[in-house]
């Protein structure tokens, strides 16, 4: 069976790739991206790499042409998301892919983070209404995304946080793919929809005692109201759409939305998902330098 992955050359996108090639036979990988030159190592290892655009929906007939399962990856482009990922699964069925997996975020209806959670709700909306087979995966916050916050933490002495209560569980990227390449090499999966999350859901305390044992560095918690962290993010220079989103993703924390923690990845990768303390701790040398 063909596969696709589109959005191959992205963080994501990559580490599903060398899943892929690993579970299937490479020949059967098609990688779709913007930047084909960016994956040349997997087009020398023999995987299908094409030129795709979801702005361009006339490139996605030959970028999906053959493949029969894909992995629709959510773009970066928030604010047109819902009519890119429209045009890629409309692109997707006149190619005849039976069956899309795509990525997700966790309660992405009605999410106070807004578009960024919002389209892919709206996505989700659309695959179900459509002829293709579907799975979904809502990714809870990518691990990765902790380090500039504890870099900063650690740097300041302080972390300042309007999260109040508020847990999170993140995942890796790594556990991500991981799930997603499971999903996309073995059947059974149609019609589910999987919380992609990591081992425990973590408070603003746990986080700051987390950064202090791992930086050595005392890192103290700071709780400030909405409104408050919003003027203190814009006088310390924030460009006010920055600040704003920011204030949003701490309210969805507080209101429970990425409190999520779910066995899917070790049920589907067959080991448990690695903690925030495994992804910081592998960059333990740049919180340290940082601090
Ligand atoms: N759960 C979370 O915490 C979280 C955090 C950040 C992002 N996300 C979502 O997860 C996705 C993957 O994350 P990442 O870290 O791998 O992001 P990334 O490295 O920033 O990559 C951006 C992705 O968007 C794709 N893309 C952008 N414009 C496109 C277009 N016009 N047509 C087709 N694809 C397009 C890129 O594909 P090519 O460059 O290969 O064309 C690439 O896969 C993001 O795009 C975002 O929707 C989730």
């Amino acid at each position: 069976m063909k596969t696709i992955v589109t959005g191959a050359a992205g963080h994501l996108g990559r580490l599903v790739a060398a899943q892929l090639v690993e579970r299937l036979a490479p020949q059967d990988v098609i990688l779709v991206t913007r930047h084909p030159e960016a994956l040349q190592k997997f087009a020398a290892g023999g995987a299908d790499v094409r030129y795709g655009d979801f702005d361009d929906p006339a490139s996605l007939r030959d970028a999906f042409a053959g493949g029969q399962r894909m992995l629709l990856i959510s773009t970066d482009a928030v604010g047109r998301r819902i009519w890119q990922h429209r045009d890629a699964l409309d692109a997707a069925s006149a190619a005849g892919v039976g069956h899309v997996v795509f990525t997700s975020h966790v309660n992405p209806h009605g999410n106070p983070i807004g578009a960024f959670a919002q389209e892919l709700g709206e996505t989700e909306d659309v695959l179900h209404g459509s002829p293709l087979a579907w799975t979904v995966l809502r990714f809870n916050s990518f691990a990765e995304l902790q380090l500039p916050t504890a870099a900063t933490a650690v740097q300041n002495g302080r972390l300042v946080t309007n999260v109040g209560g508020g847990r999170i569980a993140p995942v890796s990227r790594q556990d991500c793919a991981e799930a997603a390449a499971a999903v996309l090499a073995t059947d059974g999966h149609a019609g589910r929809t999987y919380d992609i999350s990591g081992p425990e859901a973590l408070s603003a305390r746990d986080l700051a005692s987390l950064y202090t044992d791992l930086s050595g560095k005392a890192v103290q918690l700071v709780q400030l109201s909405d409104t408050m962290l919003t003027w203190t993010l814009i006088g310390i220079g924030t460009p006010s759409a920055a600040a704003y989103s920011l204030v949003a993703w701490g309210r969805g924390v507080r209101e429970g939305r990425f409190d999520v923690v779910d066995p899917a990845v070790e049920r589907l990768t067959g080991h448990p998902p690695a903690s925030v303390r495994d992804v910081l701790a592998a960059h333990h040398a740049n919180l340290l330098a940082v601090g």
